[in-house]
């Protein structure tokens, strides 16, 4: 990212579900679900945001990627995320300042862990989040079929014990 270049972070919004929809899409080959998100369906998971929160990344007022934040009940005290960004404009630092984004909230939230599943052939994101902190712990009990093979999913945890 340049130095003129003026990036922002916050929840998004109902107008920004097409935006939204569109970059997750673009990487669906990257992801464990298979069929494209709508922009209603878009909607309905930035309504629904009592469990999932959705913030976007936005680069010169341009959405640029987004990150989901999962809260689960229960005693796990463990956040799960996924984070997109658009191809364009990955490998220029967005994704990790998405990354501090979850780690702050997690740390404010009194999270012990930060969980992110990754297909076991998403070399880029495997790369990314190990490059930041995160280590690969066993696998997702989900199922994923991709291209009609079965796909492992990585669990791939980040520990807030530890001082960074
Ligand atoms: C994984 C992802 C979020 C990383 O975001 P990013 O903005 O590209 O990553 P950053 O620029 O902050 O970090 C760069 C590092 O990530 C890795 N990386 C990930 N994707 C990359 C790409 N397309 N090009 C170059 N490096 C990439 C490399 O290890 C790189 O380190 P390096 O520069 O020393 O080689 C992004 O590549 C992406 O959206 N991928 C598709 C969706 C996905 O797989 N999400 C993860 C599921 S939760």
């Amino acid at each position: 990212m340049s130095k003129t270049e003026k990036f922002k972070i916050r929840y998004l919004r109902f107008s920004d579900a097409r935006e939204a929809a569109d970059i997750y899409n673009s990487s669906l080959p990257s992801l464990s679900r298979n069929e494209p998100i709508s922009q209603e369906k878009m909607e309905e998971l930035i309504k629904r945001n009592d469990k999932r929160f959705f913030i976007g990344l936005f680069l010169n007022k341009r959405l640029v990627g987004h990150l989901l934040l999962i809260v689960k009940d229960g005693k796990s005290k463990v956040l799960d995320i996924g984070i997109v960004i658009h191809p364009e404009y990955q490998g220029r630092g967005l994704g990790l300042l998405l990354l501090r984004k979850a780690v702050d909230i997690a740390k404010i939230k009194g999270y012990k862990k930060i969980l992110a599943e990754i297909l076991e052939y998403n070399n880029n994101s495997i790369s990314f989040f190990k490059k930041n902190g995160f280590r690969i712990v066993g696998e997702s009990d989900r199922r994923i079929t991709k291209n009609g093979r079965e796909v492992r999913l990585l669990k791939c945890e980040y520990s807030l014990n530890k001082a960074r």
